[in-house]
C-alpha cells in the first residue's frame, strides 16, 4: 500500500545577446502558443539526495502543492498537448499522485543522468516541438513557458536554452559564453574556480525540435566528474553540428531549482509573499504580511482582515468584511461575508455563511455547513453537520452527523452521540427553536421536533415531538441535617 502525505508551491540583465526578458514579463497574460504539436517531457526520476527526505523530491509541497503539480499544470496551460513524466525513484508514489492529470509516466530504470532520463521517455516517435523541463522548478509559470515557446518559434530555432542571471548561483550549471555567444554548460563538480564565478546559470528548461533531439541525445557521453549523461551537453553538441541555438535569458525565479530543504522553504516563502502582496493590492488588510500564510489559489474579498499567523489553504474562499484572527487554520472551505473567525479555530472542507461568528477555538470538520448569523463558540466541534440560521452552540459541545434547524440553542457540554458500539454512525435531526439544555446526550438516530426542550443532564434515546419537554434526570432528594455514617462512628 502506498502511504500518501496529506498534501498530496535582483540581478541586472546580463550584457549578452539572445532573448532577454524583464522581471515582469510573465505577468502579462498571453495565450498559449499552439503552432506545432508540443510534447513536454518532465524529468522526475532523480532521488533528490540533497533533500535528505524519504519523500521523492518532486512530491515535496511548495505552498501546499507538490512541486511536480506546479510544473505539470504550467506546461499544460502553456499548450503542451502531451506530457510525459520520467519517473524512477519512489515511482509508485509519484505515479499515484500524477495519475489523474492526463499525463503518461515513463520509467527510467537507473538514474544515469538527465540525458538518460529524456531517452527513457521514448523519444523515437516524437514529432514537432519538445519542451524538456526539470521537475524541481516549482516557480515556473505558464506565461513564462509561453514566452519561451514564442521566442523559439519566432526565431525558428532548433534548440533554445533558458538561462538566468542570479546573485547566488550555488550548485546550478554555469553557462559559458565566448564574446557573448553561447558555448556550453559546465556543472559545478566539473567547474574551475573561474567558471564558478559566472552568474548566468542553466534554468533546466530546454526547447528543441524533435528531429534535433533524436539526432543529438544518443550522442551525449558521460565524460564528467559524476559519470552521468548530462542533458546539458546537448547545447555544445548542437552548436558543433551547426544547429540554430539561442539562450533565452529569463528572470531568477525561473532558475530557482529546488534541491534542498532550504531551497524548498525559500520557494514556498516566495509564493506566500507574492500572494499576500496581491491580496493587499486588492484591498485585504493584512496586519503582518511576514507571518500570514495564504496559498495561491485562495481568494479573500476586499475589506477582510487577516491577523498574524493565520493559515489559509487549498481552495478556500473568504468573502468581504470577514475577520480571520490569529492561529486560525482554514482548508478548502468557503467563508461568507462579515464572518468573525476567532483565534485558534480550525476549519476544513466546510461552508460558513454570512455574519456567523466562530471560536475562539472552534473546530469545524469536513461536511459542515453553518448558516447565516449562527454562533459556534469556544471548544465546540461540528462534523458533517448542518447548523441552522441564528442557532447557537456557545461552548463545549460535540455535534456530529446532525441537521440542526434555525434558532436552536445547544447548551454547554451537549454531546451528539453519533457513533455506536456497532461501529456505525447515525444522524440526529433537530427542528427549529429547539432548546438543548447543558450536558444533554442525544443518542442517534434521533428526531427532535420544533420548539422541543431537552432538560439539562438528560440522556435522550427516543424521538421527542414538537413543543414537548424531555427529561431523563434522576430525582433529587434532600435529607435535612444529614450526618454521614462515618462521622457518626468517629464521634462515639
Ligand atoms: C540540473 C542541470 C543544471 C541546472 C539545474 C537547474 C544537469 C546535468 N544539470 O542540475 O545545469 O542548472 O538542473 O535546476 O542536467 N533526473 C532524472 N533522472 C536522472 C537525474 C535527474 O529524472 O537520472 C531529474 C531529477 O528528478 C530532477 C531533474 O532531473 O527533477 C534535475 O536533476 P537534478 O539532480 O536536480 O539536477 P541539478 O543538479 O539540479
Ligand atoms: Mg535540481
Amino acid at each position: 500500500m502506498i502511504i500518501k502525505p496529506d498534501f498530496l508551491r535582483g540581478c541586472k540583465d546580463a550584457p549578452m545577446k539572445d532573448g532577454i526578458m524583464k522581471e515582469n514579463d510573465s505577468t502579462q497574460k498571453q495565450a498559449a502558443v499552439p503552432a506545432q504539436k508540443l510534447t513536454a517531457i518532465i524529468l522526475a526520476a532523480g532521488q533528490g539526495t540533497r533533500m535528505k527526505s524519504p519523500l521523492p523530491k518532486v512530491l515535496h509541497p511548495v505552498a501546499g502543492r507538490p512541486m511536480i503539480e506546479r510544473v505539470v499544470k504550467a506546461v499544460q496551460k502553456a499548450g503542451a498537448s502531451e506530457v510525459r513524466i520520467v519517473v524512477g525513484h519512489g515511482q509508485a508514489l509519484v505515479r499515484s499522485v500524477v495519475q489523474n492529470w492526463g499525463v503518461a509516466c515513463f520509467e527510467q530504470k537507473e538514474q544515469l543522468g538527465t540525458a538518460n532520463a529524456v531517452l527513457a521517455a521514448q523519444i523515437e516517435a516524437l514529432e514537432g516541438t519538445v519542451l524538456i523541463m526539470n521537475g524541481d522548478h516549482p516557480l515556473i509559470k505558464d506565461q513564462d513557458i509561453s514566452q519561451f515557446l514564442r521566442h523559439f518559434r519566432d526565431e525558428k530555432l532548433d534548440l533554445a536554452l533558458v538561462t538566468a542571471v542570479v546573485k547566488k548561483p550555488a550548485e546550478l550549471g554555469r553557462v559559458i559564453r565566448h564574446h557573448g555567444e553561447l558555448k556550453t554548460i559546465v556543472e559545478v563538480k566539473d567547474a574551475s574556480a573561474d567558471t564558478l564565478k559566472i552568474k548566468e546559470v542553466n534554468a533546466g528548461i530546454y526547447i528543441v525540435n524533435s528531429e534535433v533531439l533524436k539526432d543529438l541525445l544518443p550522442k551525449i557521453k558521460n565524460h564528467n566528474a559524476k559519470k552521468e549523461f548530462y542533458l546539458t551537453d546537448i547545447l555544445s553538441l548542437a552548436i558543433e553540428e551547426g544547429y540554430k541555438v539561442q539562450g533565452i535569458i529569463s528572470k531568477p525565479t525561473v532558475a530557482a531549482g529546488v534541491n534542498t530543504q532550504i531551497e524548498l522553504a525559500r520557494a514556498t516563502r516566495y509564493l506566500f509573499k507574492n500572494k499576500i502582496k496581491s491580496l493587499m493590492e486588492s484591498g485585504v488588510m493584512v496586519l503582518d504580511p511576514n507571518t500570514t500564510y495564504v496559498e495561491d489559489f485562495v481568494e479573500v474579498g476586499p475589506g477582510s482582515v487577516l491577523y498574524p499567523n493565520c493559515f489559509l489553504r487549498g481552495t478556500t474562499k473568504i468573502g468581504s468584511y470577514s475577520v480571520i484572527e490569529s492561529q486560525v487554520f482554514i482548508s478548502d472551505s468557503v467563508i461568507g461575508n462579515s464572518v468573525q473567525v476567532r483565534a485558534g479555530s480550525y476549519i476544513e472542507q466546510s461552508q460558513v455563511h454570512n455574519k456567523c461568528s466562530l471560536g475562539p477555538y472552534a473546530r469545524i470538520r469536513p461536511g459542515t455547513e453553518i448558516f447565516e448569523e449562527a454562533h459556534v463558540g469556544n471548544f465546540v466541534e461540528l462534523k458533517n453537520t448542518k447548523f441552522g440560521k441564528k442557532s447557537k452552540a456557545a461552548h463545549l459541545a460535540y455535534i456530529g452527523d446532525a441537521d440542526i434547524g434555525e434558532e436552536c440553542n445547544i447548551g454547554c457540554g451537549a454531546i451528539f452521540v453519533n457513533y455506536l458500539p456497532n461501529r456505525k454512525k447515525y444522524k440526529t435531526v433537530l427542528g427549529n427553536k429547539v432548546f438543548v439544555g447543558s450536558d444533554v446526550q442525544l443518542i442517534a438516530p434521533l428526531e427532535i421536533g420544533d420548539e422541543a426542550i431537552l432538560g439539562a443532564g438528560s440522556v435522550i434515546t427516543k424521538n421527542v415531538p414538537a413543543k414537548a419537554l424531555a427529561v431523563t434526570r434522576a430525582k433529587q432528594f434532600i435529607k435535612e441535617n444529614y450526618v454521614p455514617k462515618d462521622s457518626e462512628s468517629a464521634s462515639e
